[in-house]
């Protein structure tokens, strides 16, 4: 095939939204690229990039579980990425595999598409979680320079080593309630309340009614605590437009076109994951 190839490894992928997120914008702009599903179980991701090292791949995405366990296989890293510790993006240049992270702009891009005006919510920010989306959200908010920023997390000791290196505080998730008090933006970047992951039990009682409330989980669309806030009054902004900008990040750097992010994409996709 003559146009670009690209596509992602993980594992699973074989219900990831990025092939129709991709192949829609080849369609909308006339690209002959392709973008395929590269599934790679845990312990054979060298195996896997030995086969992409043989291919003549333009670049390609990474997701659960290997976006740290790829960093040794490529050969160099960008800023973001080494800031946030995970590379969701490469791009081949003249042979080389160069690693970025399009997960912390793609988390500013949609807040600010969401909301219009991000700066009344940076005043004090609670972050749920503390993997590697986690570390995304603390790069944006800290690029965004948000005030206050409280890392709560189930494991004390990830959370007070991520929160020294981002220098930001730290709550127990046993005092997750106590912490929304004086939240202004809410986010979770947990995997609790995404379908066929527990439920994220969470009272919002003590949350303020003017806070922002942002799931990074998109399946289901509104999540439980998204529908909790909704129905007391906060404003809320769902997943999907994070995956969507993160995707359009990725294909800028391949492709050197600057995608859309439209309504008509977000149903489009939404009707590939019905
Ligand atoms: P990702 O890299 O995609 O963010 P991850 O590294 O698996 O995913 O992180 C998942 C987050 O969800 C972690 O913060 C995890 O908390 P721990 O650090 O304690 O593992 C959190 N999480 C997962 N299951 C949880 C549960 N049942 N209760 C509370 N937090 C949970």
């Amino acid at each position: 095939m003559a146009g670009k190839r690209t596509g992602l490894i993980g594992w699973p992928v074989e219900h990831s939204l990025s092939p129709a997120i991709h192949r829609y914008w080849f369609g909308q702009y006339g690209i002959d690229g392709s973008y395929e599903l590269f599934p790679c179980g845990p312990g054979t991701l060298p195996a896997m990039v030995k086969e992409l090292r043989a291919k003549n791949i333009a670049g390609f995405n990474i997701t659960v579980p290997h976006k740290e366990a790829v960093i040794p296989h490529l050969d160099a890293l960008d800023t973001i990425s080494r800031q946030i510790g995970a590379v969701n993006t490469v791009v081949v240049a003249d042979g080389k595999w160069l690693g970025t992270n399009t997960d912390a702009h793609g988390f500013t891009a949609n807040l600010w598409e969401s909301v219009g005006d991000m700066a009344p919510y940076l005043d004090s920010v609670i972050v749920l979680g503390a993997g590697g989306a986690a570390r995304a959200a603390l790069a944006a908010l800290k690029e965004a320079r948000a005030k206050r920023i409280t890392l709560v997390n189930r494991t004390t000791d990830t959370a007070k080593l991520l929160a020294g290196q981002f220098g930001v505080g730290f709550e127990p998730w046993e005092r997750r309630e106590q912490a929304l008090t004086q939240a202004t933006l809410l986010v979770n970047t947990t995997s609790l309340g995404m379908k066929g992951k527990p439920p994220l039990e969470l009272s919002l009682e003590t949350l303020p009614r003017t806070a922002l409330v942002h799931d990074i989980v998109y399946a289901p669309l509104e999540t439980e605590l998204l529908r909790n806030a909704r129905k007391r009054g906060n404003k809320t902004v769902d997943g999907l437009g994070m995956l969507l900008h993160q995707a359009a990040g990725a294909f800028r750097l391949w492709h050197e076109v600057n995608p859309a992010v439209t309504a008509e994409l977000r149903n489009h996709v939404l009707k590939a994951a019905a």
